[in-house]
């Protein structure tokens, strides 16, 4: 068995254990990075896609966001579409900010390419992970890589950044898992099609909800509301762009909606879920690890960077004595990410048809989207979660210099 020995395990190589190993780096931390998952796996899973404006910060900061600039889409609102009409809100005329589309398998590249340019420690297609002695000063996490043969980390603190299906959460003795189940799931299409508009449509229909979102100017993605139960099976490419033209391109103030060959599609289930708390002993919980949230809105993705932000400024200053933001950790990281799920459920409860549905539960829906559309209040409150609210702390204690471009 071989022994390493770093400042900082970090468990998956997702897009809050990558960001978090290059926040570190950038300060001086050493950590090591394992991943269950190959390195292809990783770069091609297709999920979110959608930049909160500290998101991009973030990316800048650490020197990772020169093909994100070149590649992403800058978006300065968005679309909401209810009654056959849809309506466009400008949070940078609102707020003053905007989102970028970029997706979340480029940024995962990204940060990947980076780490392994820099020559630091990332391992792929380990197995057995395990975390032990978590309530010592000397925490450990065992493996097995590629080959079968066994080693050790030893190291100051332990980030379980491994998904919702990792090992991190369970090993937090009394952790309170606190969720919630829609009863509806969103099938997912990736498409070689042209935009339907010129940024993204929401749309609540009798039929159900649909987004339009897209990946580049040459690719679409859409996404259905359908049953909670319904496998992708039943759905061939022409039911799936019938229902979607039906649903999105249908509109009497916009353009009809143009398909194209599919070249992805999945049936997501939709869950709200928090791990309270998100560390114990030496073990930190970032991203998906400790919490879900259901995609309408696209809150996982820059919730999962926003806790390796906090999370790195809290081990930096404890290696330099101060230890008074990673005890911390979780109340500030759990103040934000309830606010998050807020949100996402208030987006999924408004857009959606809930199967049980009422006249008197649709109409409080249009009337909701009709204030929304009227009145800047609303409308400001929507940017204002839509592009991110702020985070604990500041970009200046969590990255005081913006690097090189690494690539
Ligand atoms: P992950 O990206 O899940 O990364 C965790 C990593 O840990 C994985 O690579 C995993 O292989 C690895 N791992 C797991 N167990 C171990 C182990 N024992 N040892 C070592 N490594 C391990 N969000 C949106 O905002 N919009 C969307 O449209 C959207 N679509 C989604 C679609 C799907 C199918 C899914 C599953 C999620 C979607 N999300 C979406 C959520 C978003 O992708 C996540 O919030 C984001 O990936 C969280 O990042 P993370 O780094 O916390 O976790
Ligand atoms: C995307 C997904 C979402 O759930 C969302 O609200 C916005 C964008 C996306 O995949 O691009």
């Amino acid at each position: 068995m071989s022994q390493i020995i770093t400042q900082v395990a970090i468990i998956g190589a997702g897009p809050a254990g990558l960001l978090l190993s290059h926040l570190l780096a950038q300060r001086g931390v050493e950590s090591v990075v394992i991943e269950s998952r190959s390195r292809a796996y990783c770069e091609d899973r297709v999920r979110a896609g959608l930049l909160e404006q500290g998101s991009v910060n973030l990316l800048e900061r650490i020197g990772c966001a020169d093909r994100l600039h070149r590649e992403g889409l800058v978006h300065d609102g968005t679309w909401l579409r209810f009654g056959g009409k849809s309506y466009n809100f400008n949070f940078t005329k609102l707020i003053g900010k905007h989102v970028t589309i970029y997706g979340q398998q480029e940024i995962v590249k990204d940060l990947i390419a980076a780490r392994i340019a820099q020559g630091l420690p990332l391992e792929f297609d380990v197995s057995g992970t395990a975390v032990h002695d978590i309530e010592s000063a000397h925490p450990s996490v065992t493996y097995r890589d590629a080959a079968g043969a066994e080693h050790t980390i030893h190291c100051t603190y332990i980030a379980g950044c491994d998904g919702f299906h990792g090992i991190a959460r369970g090993a937090i003795p009394g952790v309170r898992a606190i969720e919630h189940a829609y009863p509806f799931a969103w099938l997912g299409i990736l498409a070689k099609a042209p935009p339907l508009r010129d940024e993204l449509v929401y749309a609540h229909t009798d039929e159900g909800f649909a987004l339009f979102t897209m990946r580049s100017p040459s690719v679409a993605r859409h996404y259905l509301q359908v049953d909670v139960d319904e496998t992708i099976d039943n759905w061939s490419d022409e039911r799936i762009w019938a229902e979607l033209r039906h649903r999105l391109g249908d509109d009497e103030t916009g353009p009809p909606l143009v398909d194209g060959p599919i070249m992805k599609k999945e049936v997501t289930p939709m869950r709200s879920f928090v791990a309270e708390p998100m560390q114990h002993g030496r073990l930190f919980l970032a991203g998906d690890s400790a919490h879900i949230v259901p995609p309408t809105g696209a809150k996982g993705m820059n919730l999962a960077l926003g806790d390796a932000a906090l999370l790195s400024t809290g081990i930096v200053e404890a290696f330099a004595g101060d230890d008074t933001l990673l005890a911390s950790y979780s109340p500030l990281a759990l103040d934000r990410v309830w606010k998050a799920e807020r949100f996402s459920y208030w987006m999924t409860t408004l857009m959606h048809v809930q199967p049980d549905s009422t006249p008197f539960r649709v109409r409080m829906q249009l009337a909701e989207l009709d204030y929304l559309r009227s009145s800047d209040a609303p409308a400001m409150a929507f940017a204002e979660n839509y592009t991110g609210l702020p985070y604990a702390i500041g970009l200046d204690r969590i990255a005081p210099v913006r690097v090189a471009q690494l690539r």
